[in-house]
């Protein structure tokens, strides 16, 4: 398992960079998403973005329990993209592994469409709503050092 980067450390505010499929190929490219999915998972998150586990590179990934009616499996996203298909927003309460205990309610787009890479180099489009469209838009966030507390509204802390 890969150790979580928390705030303050600054690898969490800096914008990561685009890859080729070439990088997505790689064997090394290979095991780190592989890593990253147990990371994940023994860490219980909905997704986790490469930043979080000390890696600047556009790659992110969506845990298939965050969202069990639209995902038949876990999502690797790489150089993700996504506009909006809604103008409607919806507020939920959001938490981040790498702002540990601490919660507040944000505003995301209910509809989006996404385009992507996949683990194996492979153009994806699709769209997505609901929960899966809010935990997208929060994992994009972090691959352009952004975090859920810049956003959200009635932050607290639990012990
Ligand atoms: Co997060």
């Amino acid at each position: 398992m890969l150790s979580i980067i928390t705030l303050p450390d600054e690898i969490l505010r800096k914008r990561s960079k685009e890859v080729d499929r070439e990088f997505v190929l790689l064997k090394k490219t290979q095991k780190l998403i592989e890593e990253m999915i147990v990371t994940m998972k023994t860490a219980d998150g909905v997704g986790l973005a490469a930043p979080q586990v000390g890696e600047s590179i556009r790659l992110c990934m969506i845990n298939q329990t965050a969202d069990e009616t639209n995902l038949k499996n876990d999502l690797v996203l790489i150089n993700p993209v996504w506009k909006k298909m809604s103008i409607k927003k919806a507020i939920m309460e959001e938490g981040c592994l790498s702002v540990p205990k601490t919660y507040g309610k944000v505003k995301r787009y209910v509809k989006i469409k996404i385009d992507a890479l996949n683990e194996k180099g492979e153009k994806i489009s699709f769209i997505a709503s609901g929960l899966l469209a809010r935990v997208i838009q929060h994992e994009v966030d972090h691959l352009d050092g952004i975090l859920f507390i810049d956003k959200a509204k009635n932050i607290y802390q639990i012990e």
